[in-house]
């Protein structure tokens, strides 16, 4: 009896929600990037990779909202691993993103519009450990369900899930190369695969 009472009763404050407009959570969630995202599967990323991160650069950021950094890139690619779609990045121990690609589980990857390459200049030539990069940037950090970083100025994101990591080892590189990081007294790369979870385009 007290079962049957209670039907109505949920479905009475159900209709109050709706007609006060108020949000579910499901509707909450998928409301944290902005609706002109759109989702499409990883084999529908239909940009040539050598030239989405070699020339045009892309952001790459790790943490959560109030804890993250980010970092423009040049060497990355995508690709297919132990049958995954995945991204691949290298990032230099020197750098204050590699402490937070570290300590976090997942990492993002956002293109930009022509118009935002001297802001990617500017994300490149600070660092996080001297300046509040994402005010100095003006770019609007969105954040994603499972609450990672992807600009709202952005018309390309991709999600990862962490799947390996390792630093290149010295001793195993083109001897020119080896100079290199000593004469720039730079840390050397840590390469990131990340399985590529989600993503989304304009
Ligand atoms: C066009 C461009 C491409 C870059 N590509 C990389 C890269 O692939 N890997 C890397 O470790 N650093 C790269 N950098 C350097 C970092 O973006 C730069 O050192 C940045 O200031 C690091 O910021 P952070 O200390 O806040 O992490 C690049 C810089 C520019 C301008």
């Amino acid at each position: 009896m007290k079962r049957l009472l209670l039907i109505p009763v949920l479905a009475l404050a159900a209709l109050t929600t709706f007609a006060k407009g108020e949000t579910t959570s499901a509707e909450q969630e998928s409301a944290k990037i902005s609706s002109e995202w759109k989702e499409i599967e990883p084999s529908e990323i239909d940009v040539n990779a050598v030239k989405m991160f070699a020339v045009d650069w892309m952001l790459l950021s790790a943490g959560k909202e109030g804890k993250m950094n980010m970092m423009t890139i040049a060497w990355g690619g995508l690709g297919e691993l132990w049958g995954k779609p995945v991204v691949t990045v290298y990032v230099s121990t020197s750098r204050y993103t590699n402490q937070f690609m570290q300590d976090n589980e997942h990492f993002t990857v956002t293109a930009f519009p022509d118009e935002y390459r001297q802001k990617l200049g500017y994300m490149g030539s600070v660092s996080g450990r001297n300046d509040d990069k994402v005010k100095g940037s003006g770019l609007t950090p969105e954040f994603t369900e499972l609450g990672n970083p992807i600009y709202k100025e952005g018309n390309l994101a991709i999600e990862c899930k962490k799947l390996y990591a390792h630093p290149f080892d010295k001793e195993l590189m083109p001897q020119s190369q080896r100079e290199w990081y000593d004469k720039n007294n730079l840390g050397v790369h840590v390469m990131y695969i990340g399985e590529i979870v989600h993503v989304w385009k304009k």
